[in-house]
Formats: C-alpha cells, sequence, structure tokens
C-alpha cells in the first residue's frame, strides 16, 4: 500500500533512496572505539581467519555482481585469491576446495536454493561457510558458519538496489577484517579505507540529490530502443553487468554489459547509429590509464553512431566532449565508485519502466527469491 511505500510510488524508488541509511548501518556497530574492526559478531575464530589462504564467492545475481566488485578490493587488500562463482555452477564443477578455503555466501534473502546447495558442498568438503546476509535467521545465515549481516532493511522490490550497496559494504569489511588479523596491511591504512567508507552515504545522497533529471532525460531520449550495451572496467565491469541486469528485469530491455576491454572482441559490432551505451568512466586522478582507454571506448563506439551516456566523476571535464549526456558522481577512491556509480543505473532502469507503464516492483516472470534449483 501507499503507506508501506512511505510516500513513494514504487518500493524500488523508496529502496532506492534508502541506500545512504543501509551504507550507514551496514558499518555501524562493528568498530572499537580505537577505530579498528570488530567482527567478533562473526563466530570464525580469529586463527581460522588467519590461515585462510583462498576466498571463493558463490551467489546468484545482484548478489554475485557485489561478490565481483569485492574481489577487486580483498584482493588488493589481502592478497589472496577471490574467485567469484555463480553458486548454479560452482556445484558441479568439482571446485577446489579445503580447510584453508574461505566461502563467502552472499544472499538478499538467505533463501536462494542455487546458493544454498553450493554452500551445503563446500561445507561437507571441509571449508568454512561465511553468510552475507540482509534476513535475519534464514536458511542460508542459518546453515553457514559464521554470517555477517547487512542492515539494508527488508528489501520488498523484486529487482536489488539497497541491498547491493550493503552487500558491497559487508564484503569490505570482511577483506579488511581479514587483513586487520593477517598483518596484510598497516592499521592506519585500514583506517583511512574505513574513512573512506564512512563518507559514502553522503556522496550516495549527492548523487540522488542531483542527478534525477539527467538521468530522466537519457531515459526519456532513449525510451524506445530495443537494446542497451553498459560498458566498464576494474570495478566498472561488475557495475555495467549490475546496471544491465537492472534495465533487463524491470524495463524487459535487451541488454548486455560487459568489460570495455572485450569491446573490440566482438561487442562493438553491435554498435550502429542510435544504440544507447552506457560507459562506467573510471576517476582520472593519479593518471590511472584505465581512464584514457575508457574514455577512447567511449570515442569508438560514438563514431559508430551510438548515444553514449557515461557515468563519470565530477571534475572530470574530458568525459564532457565524448558522451552525449553524463551523470555525475562526487570523487572518491577507485574501489568506492560500485557505490555510487550503480545508483543512476538504477534509477535509469526505474525511470525507463515507468515511462513504459510497467510494474516496476513485480516484474513479470521474476521472484524476489528463487527457492527452487
Ligand atoms: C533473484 C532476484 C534477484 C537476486 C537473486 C539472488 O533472481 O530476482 O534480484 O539478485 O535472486 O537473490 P538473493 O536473495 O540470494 O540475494
Amino acid at each position: 500500500s501507499a503507506v508501506e511505500k512511505g510516500g513513494w510510488d514504487s518500493f524500488m524508488n523508496k529502496e532506492i533512496h534508502e541506500q545512504p541509511q543501509a551504507v550507514a548501518d551496514t558499518l555501524l556497530g562493528r568498530f572499537n572505539l580505537d577505530g579498528d574492526l570488530n567482527l567478533d559478531e562473526v563466530r570464525i575464530d580469529e586463527e581460522v581467519f588467519r590461515s585462510i589462504d583462498k576466498i571463493i564467492v558463490i551467489a546468484c545475481g545482484t548478489a554475485a555482481y557485489a561478490g565481483m566488485v569485492a574481489k577487486y578490493a580483498i584482493e588488493h587488500w589481502v592478497r589472496i585469491p577471490v574467485e567469484v562463482e555463480l553458486a548454479h555452477e560452482f556445484r558441479y564443477r568439482d571446485p577446489i576446495l579445503n580447510s584453508r578455503t574461505l566461502v563467502i555466501a552472499i544472499s538478499q534473502s538467505g533463501e536462494t536454493m542455487d546458493t544454498l546447495m553450493a554452500l551445503r558442498h563446500a561445507r561437507e568438503q571441509g571449508s568454512r561457510v561465511l553468510a552475507i546476509c540482509n534476513t535475519q535467521g534464514s536458511t542460508i545465515p542459518r546453515e553457514s558458519d559464521a554470517v555477517l549481516y547487512t542492515h539494508a532493511g527488508p528489501e520488498i522490490a523484486v529487482a536489488s538496489t539497497k541491498a547491493f550497496v550493503a552487500q558491497i559494504i559487508a564484503a569490505y569489511l570482511i577483506g579488511l577484517y581479514l587483513a586487520q588479523v593477517k598483518g596484510a596491511m598497516y592499521r592506519d591504512e585500514i583506517r583511512d579505507i574505513v574513512d573512506d567508507l564512512r563518507a559514502m552515504p553522503a556522496k550516495i545522497q549527492r548523487v540522488l540529490d542531483t542527478q534525477a533529471e539527467a538521468v530522466e532525460s537519457a531515459a526519456q531520449a532513449m525510451v524506445d530502443a530495443q537494446s542497451f550495451l553498459f560498458l566498464g572496467r576494474h570495478v566498472g565491469y561488475p557495475v555495467a553487468m549490475e546496471g544491465a541486469l537492472k534495465l533487463k528485469e524491470i524495463a524487459y530491455t535487451f541488454t548486455e554489459g560487459f568489460a570495455a576491454g572485450e569491446l573490440k572482441h566482438g561487442p562493438i559490432a553491435l554498435v550502429d547509429s542510435g544504440e544507447p551505451v552506457v560507459v562506467i568512466v573510471p576517476p582520472a586522478r593519479g593518471r590511472n590509464v584505465l581512464h584514457s582507454k575508457v574514455l577512447s571506448a567511449i570515442e569508438e563506439v560514438r563514431a559508430r553512431g551510438a548515444y553514449t551516456i557515461a557515468v563519470a566523476e565530477e571534475g572530470d571535464e574530458d568525459v564532457r566532449e565524448y558522451a552525449d549526456i553524463v551523470f555525475w558522481r562526487p570523487q572518491c577512491p577507485t574501489l568506492m565508485s560500485p557505490l555510487v556509480d550503480v545508483i543512476p543505473l538504477q534509477l535509469l532502469a526505474m525511470d525507463m519502466a515507468k515511462l513504459k507503464g510497467l510494474d516496476i516492483d513485480k516484474p513479470r516472470n521474476l521472484a524476489k527469491s528463487v527457492t527452487v534449483e
């Protein structure tokens, strides 16, 4: 009902706007007074954490894209390999698991059967399973060795939004905790990153406050498009996949999300006059070599007539001349950028669905939680 939606026209709209809170709440209470991470709630011994030499993330849908984002951060911080595997693929390929493997099962609902079966398999092989979950007392955390809850609050809309950003935060906390107990980073380094995380709710809020109009005009311009392409590099790659998923889920637009470096290896053949291409632009700071590579990707698709939509950092003036429209987001470190880059993509999918008169919260053929294999 309208009351439950708190004045919003859809649960998705409400949940998109709850993301600053979801991030803040997921960070809350997970630090000591002196600023060190405290994950005592995760019932796995420090000794066990210290022995971990590989992480495998298992998840489906949006949760898997959150896992892909976390891979970049955790490998960088902890220097141990992180694999991300779709839960339904994982179990049937004889994965290499042992007691030094930490399996992280990410699930908003905690009831996804594919993820549940995969974690059971991992535990049978002697691996520890740590769940990241948004639903207290659900099956996946109950069957895991331990859980770190995301505190995003109930997510009603089928298309996941606030759970995604909260999952990234939770996975980052696990990564930083591992870095802390393994001594992989200096305390000050970890604290600086924690400060960066704490700055994110206000940055998400800023995107929500300033970008709605630009997103709406892009949706209006492209509402009749038959298909959309999304591209990004590094952490922008899973964000591109997530943006593509949102648009197909609720606007029923055929989309593909891919790594920008793959453009020349195939997808560029799809680009024709008027094709909308959404590009996640990495920060330009520090002479980031990826920045110029992504700009040339925009140039290439635009030369073939694409309508280019860029998601870029405030102050990145170079982007203006390349893109037909820019969604701006505040400056932040690269590893934090998914938390702000995804926001306009969620809004874009919602606006497109609205313009098409579709049921935003209950798209056809989909369930909020898939409890069958
Ligand atoms: C379904 C939903 C998706 C969700 C996926 C995983 O397919 O429609 O939005 O990302 O399941 O759900 P989970 O509850 O395990 O995160």
